[in-house]
């Protein structure tokens, strides 16, 4: 059984003037339990509708959705999920400890339990001193905090999020990441979308990247990075000031005693040959790949 699942899941909107929009094109999506996976795409490509489509907030116009294999037409697929929506609003005359309480309860949780896991997710969103005050308090990024710690205080197996990192300075993306990680670490799926490469890096077993309501690539992270390297940047420090070329290749720049070169993987066999023959002293190397933005961008522009 797959933790998440999509067979042929269509999306149609009605748009202005009789048009439509179609905003989901038959997605198939396997999401393993214990699996992060991220799905990745521009504004605009479908990932909120998807979301929506898994949590049986959408009637899908054609395929099927379903979390731990219940259709997610039914309330039991729920039961066993954490969803952070986009741009979570929520009663904001209520404290977050208040609501923690609250959407705990929902999930009939023992009292005793509930006040010690409601305790736990707000310190572990840095929410603990601001528990008391009603939220219309709050800054973005602690509503965005609160979404998030409401979905852990049940601690369910699955877990759907809507860009949790949007909204958040570096400091909360960080949090996010390392709570995601947590998960990961504690065996349990999450699947979030996020339209910032970054994201995605860290955190994820699985990427999976989707354009204008289609999906264009599905891959781990690390066969994207490995795939993408493209050369080098190797810098060469020389006793005598003079820099020179090797295998016909020319420094980019020159600063000091130390001449950086930009060689391509195709190249550097050859160059480093000469540059051991010359007897000159490599100072770094660094590798230069193209990254997910590029891999990203590179799909996004495809006819
Ligand atoms: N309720 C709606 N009615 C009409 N069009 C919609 C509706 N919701 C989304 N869309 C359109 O569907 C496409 C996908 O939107 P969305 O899933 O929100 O993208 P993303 O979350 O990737 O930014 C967009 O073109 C959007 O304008
Ligand atoms: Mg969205």
């Amino acid at each position: 059984m797959k933790a998440i699942e999509t067979t042929g899941l269509c999306k149609q909107f009605k748009g202005k003037k009789m048009t439509r929009v179609d905003a989901l094109k038959s997605l198939d999506l396997q999401i393993e339990k214990g699996e992060v996976f991220g799905f990745l795409g521009p504004n605009g490509a479908g990932k909120s509708t998807t979301i929506k489509l898994i949590m049986g907030l959408l009637k899908p116009t054609a395929g099927t959705a379903s979390i731990m294999g219940k259709d997610s037409s039914t309330t039991d697929s729920r039961r066993q999920v954490g969803f952070l929506p986009e741009n979570p609003a929520f009663y904001d005359y209520l404290s977050a400890e208040e609501y923690i309480t609250f959407v705990g309860s929902q999930f009939s949780m023992e009292s005793s339990l509930l006040k010690r896991r409601t305790e736990d997710v707000l310190k572990r969103l840095d929410l603990w001193e601001a528990r008391k005050r009603p939220m219309r308090g709050y800054s973005k990024g602690m509503v965005q905090r609160v979404g998030l710690a409401q979905t852990l205080v049940h601690d369910p197996d699955v877990y759907i999020l809507d860009e949790p990192m949007s909204g958040l300075d570096p400091i909360g993306r960080a949090l996010v990441k390392d709570i995601i990680l947590d998960l990961k670490r504690r065996g349990k799926c999450v699947f979030f979308s996020t339209h910032i490469t970054d994201d995605v890096e860290k955190v994820c077993d699985r990427v999976g990247v989707i354009v204008k309501g289609s999906l264009v690539a599905v891959d781990r992270v690390e066969n994207i990075m490995r795939s993408g390297v493209e050369g080098y940047l190797v810098h060469l420090r020389f006793q005598d000031s003079a820099s020179r070329n090797f295998a016909g290749i020319e420094p980019l720049r020159t600063a000091g005693s130390t001449s950086e070169f930009y060689v391509s993987c195709s190249a550097f066999n050859a160059f480093m040959g000469e540059v051991n023959a010359a007897g000159v002293e490599v100072a770094l190397v660094e590798t230069k790949r193209r990254d997910l933005e590029d891999f990203f961008l590179s799909l996004v522009n495809k006819p």
